[in-house]
Order: C-alpha cells, then sequence, then structure tokens
C-alpha cells in the first residue's frame, strides 16, 4: 500500500538521510528522491539500508550499509528486527571496507581494534597462521595442556547471552593455559536482565579495562554492531545464525590432523543448514582452502542462496548423493531455537538425515565424522556414530583449547608493539655451530636480527 507522507519541516538546505529496509533495483529510492526533491532542495542526501542484496538497476549507492547479502534475482529477502540495544537513537557509521580496516566510530576514533568478528574477510594466511599456531599449544598424548606465560597479566571477559558448554569453557581454559585471567558472565547474570541496554553492558565491561570481550548472542551481528563502540577487542564466540568462527577453526585443526591437506577434499556438511552459523564459518573457511563443499538437509532447511555463501559449495536433499565418497561428514544440530515452524518429529527427521553406521560404507573408507555439539542422539546422529572410530567429535573439543589459545594469542597481542632489544656484550653460545663468545645481540619483533661487536643502538 503507497500513501502519501507529510514532512513536517522545510527539506531545503537540510542533511537528509534515507532509510530503506532492502536496496535492490534502486527504484523505490529513485522514486523517494523524486518525492523528496519535490519539497525543496535539501543539502545533501544520504542513504542507509539495512540489506543490500544487489542487481542494481539504477545508480544508486548506500552510504550506510547493514549487511551485504549476494542474492539470485528471483530470492525474496525478508527482514526481521531484534531489539537488542533498547536504545531510542540510530548511530551512523561509515561504510567498513574490511573487517580489521579503520572506521570512523560515532566517538570519533579512527582504530577498529583487532578482534575475530568472522571467516569471512580473513585472509587465508591469516587463517592458516591460527592453525599453524594452534599445533603449538596441543597437548601431547596423555599430557593436559602446558601452562604458558604469553598473556601474563591480560584479562579477558567471557559475555554469554546464549548456552554454551564447549566454546564458553574452552575459552576460559584456553585463557587460563596462556596465564590471562578470565571472568565468565551469563546473560542471567548480567545486568540486561533487568533491562539495561546492551550497549550499556559493554561500555560497563570495556570501563573494567579488559584486553578483550568474548561474547555469544542469539542476534546476527550483534559482536560487529558492539565492536563499532568499542575499542576492545571482541571475539565472536557465535552469533545468531551468521558465523562462529573459533569452531570453524577448530574444525579445520581437526581434519589437518588427520594428515590431509584441505584442498580438493569433499565435506559434506548435513543438517540444518538454514540456522548453522557452524556450516556458514566452515564454508568460508574450508572455500578458501579449495575444499568442496556439499551441504544438505531437507528442502525448508537448505537455502539455496547457500550456493552464493562462497565459491565451491553445492546442494542437495539427498543424504546419500551427500555422503558418497565423502572425506569428511559434519553433521549438524537441528536449532529448534531459531525455528518459528513446527519442528520435524525427531523419529522422521532421523530417517531421512540422521547417520547411520550403514551409511559411512559411501564414504571414503577415511571417513571422519565431525558435529560441532552438543549432539542429539538418534535425532541427527546415531550413537554407534557418535561412539565409532570414525568419530572425531572429542578430538574437535579438545582442538578447541588449542585454537582458541591460538585466537587470543593473536588477538590480544595485535598491534602490541614489539621492542627493539640490544644486549651488550653478552656471552652468546650456539651449540649447533660451537660459537661461544662475548657480543651483542639486536633482537626486534622477537627475532634476532643481529649479532656481533658493538652493534649500535638506531
Ligand atoms: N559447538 C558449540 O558452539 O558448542 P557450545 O554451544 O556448547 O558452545
Amino acid at each position: 500500500m503507497v500513501s502519501a507522507t507529510d514532512i513536517p519541516f522545510s527539506v531545503v538546505g537540510r542533511d537528509i538521510v534515507l532509510m530503506d529496509d532492502v536496496l535492490y533495483t534502486g527504484r523505490t529510492i529513485r522514486a523517494a528522491l523524486d518525492a523528496l526533491f519535490d519539497q525543496g532542495r535539501p543539502a545533501k542526501v544520504r542513504l542507509l539500508v539495512l540489506i543490500d542484496r544487489g542487481h542494481r538497476e539504477l545508480p544508486v549507492e548506500a552510504q550506510f550499509v547493514g549487511r551485504m547479502v549476494q542474492t539470485t534475482a528471483n530470492e525474496i529477502i525478508e527482514v526481521k528486527f531484534q531489539e537488542i540495544d533498547s536504545m531510542e537513537k540510530v548511530l551512523l557509521v561509515e561504510r567498513i571496507a574490511e573487517q580489521g580496516a579503520g572506521i570512523r566510530s560515532p566517538f570519533g576514533r579512527n582504530a577498529m581494534p583487532r578482534g575475530l568478528l568472522g571467516i569471512e574477510n580473513l585472509a587465508r594466511e591469516e587463517v592458516q597462521a591460527i592453525l599453524d599456531r594452534a599445533r603449538d599449544f596441543q597437548p601431547t598424548a596423555g599430557h593436559s595442556f602446558r601452562k604458558f606465560d604469553l598473556l601474563r597479566g591480560r584479562m579477558v571477559v567471557n559475555l554469554f547471552f546464549e548456552a554454551s558448554t564447549r566454546t564458553r569453557t574452552s575459552f576460559e581454559i584456553a585463557a587460563k593455559r596462556l596465564g590471562a585471567d578470565a571472568v565468565s558472565i551469563t546473560a542471567q547474570a548480567s545486568s540486561v536482565s533487568k533491562g539495561e541496554s546492551l550497549v550499556d553492558t559493554l561500555n560497563t565491561l570495556a570501563a573494567m579495562r579488559p584486553d578483550a570481550i568474548i561474547m555469544r548472542h542469539a542476534a546476527s551481528g550483534a559482536p560487529h554492531f558492539l565492536q563499532r563502540h568499542l575499542e576492545i577487542p571482541i571475539i565472536n564466540a557465535g552469533d545468531g545464525t551468521h558465523e562462529h568462527p573459533t569452531q570453524a577453526l577448530l574444525d579445520a585443526r581437526t581434519i589437518l590432523d588427520r594428515g590431509v591437506a584441505l584442498e580438493g577434499l569433499k565435506v559434506a556438511i548435513i543438517g540444518d543448514i538454514a540456522h548453522s552459523r557452524v556450516a556458514r564459518s566452515n564454508v568460508y573457511l574450508l572455500s578458501k582452502f579449495g575444499a568442496r563443499i556439499v551441504l544438505c538437509g531437507p528442502a525448508s532447511l537448505l537455502p539455496r542462496s547457500s550456493t552464493q555463501i562462497a565459491p565451491g559449495v553445492t546442494l542437495t536433499t539427498d543424504m546419500s548423493e551427500a555422503i558418497r565418497d565423502a572425506d569428511v561428514i559434519m553433521m549438524l544440530r537441528v536449532q529448534l531455537e531459531r525455528q518459528n515452524e513446527a519442528p520435524f518429529p525427531a523419529g522422521e527427521y532421523f530417517r531421512f538425515y540422521g547417520l547411520r553406521l550403514e551409511q559411512l560404507k559411501l564414504a571414503r573408507p577415511e571417513v571422519i565424522v565431525m558435529h560441532p555439539g552438543p549432539i542429539n542422539r538418534g535425532r541427527e546422529i546415531s550413537s554407534e556414530v557418535a561412539d565409532s572410530q570414525r568419530s572425531v567429535i572429542l578430538n574437535q573439543v579438545e582442538n578447541g583449547i588449542a585454537v582458541r589459545m591460538a585466537v587470543l594469542e593473536k588477538v590480544l597481542n595485535a598491534g602490541m608493539v614489539m621492542q627493539t632489544l640490544v644486549i651488550k656484550n653478552g656471552r652468546v653460545m650456539d651449540p649447533a655451530s660451537g660459537h661461544d663468545a662475548v657480543a651483542d645481540v639486536w633482537i626486534e619483533d622477537g627475532v634476532i636480527r643481529s649479532v656481533g661487536a658493538d652493534i649500535a643502538t638506531r
């Protein structure tokens, strides 16, 4: 229905921000601009959209974009709002070209702290560096995780607005194994339950000067929104149906531990694709390394747009087709908490999309079965498979600590200026070369740059 809008003031010379939920062809905005200019000539007109889905027919560009969502032309985008900050105002933040790039925040600072909001915007080399570093933190067989001093004196806050067993605990253990202090807060225990806005809660925590905030929230984009207001790096521990970056990292570490490269692997991700942040982060990561990803599930939980998340993705509703010749089978839980529709009866779901032992014969002989947990035995996976030799579910949990240690080290040390250190007249011994003499040693960025007599300090 189209109806007239009265603007109760003169637009002449004003700075006008037009807001639309979804920017598509650009025709709606064109019509709004025509109507606006009928009223007079503003000094400036800018466009704010929640979703930019591409497919423009007119030269229209938004200055403020909530999220770019690549769609096919015949898809329908529905935008559902969820109040997360209780603020009766809109903060305009200029477009962020890339995660980590400088932004103009409403508080006037020009640098975004280097947290970890998702896999999507990480370079392959950054992912590889985290996976490589995680190996250094893996325990040797029969031993516990080693304790390091790398983050001594630092503090992280775990802020979880959704239930978690694995992620919260492993972040806490990871921080402590690195020598940092860790504090955990749940939604029920925070003042959000008394009506405090999310931004106020985060600002309150930030005033206590933690070095990072690890955050899980039911709203997609919540950590991204908050990162725009905070100097402290935020690590995304799962945001709605969007991303769960450390899960994808620990999954990749677990696959690599089998001694295989990710390139060319067939990875079948089976279950509730529509609501899965684990699937999305895994698709981003695996695709960066050239894996072949097959997403499988009932049609109602398998959006056709999923192929456009990243290259190398195909879809099927046929579980046998997904499993055939798979190197990795990743099972997902049906996320009942994120569905408005009536859930499938457990037995019926298991009949079509539950993983049973006999189905593994279709896959490669060395196939591994993964699940991010929590698992629902008899719904998406049988006990025989979950407890079988092919299951690496507990390896994933173990790797969660090693990977989160690597992430915490990276995030908390990012931007830290390593000092140049010159040790004068030290006794320098190198057993490999037999060198044993008094010399100066120049160390920069943690690396020995030079050893010799009389090194001048710059
Ligand atoms: N995989 C995962 O995120 O588990 P939790 O919900 O227990 O943290």
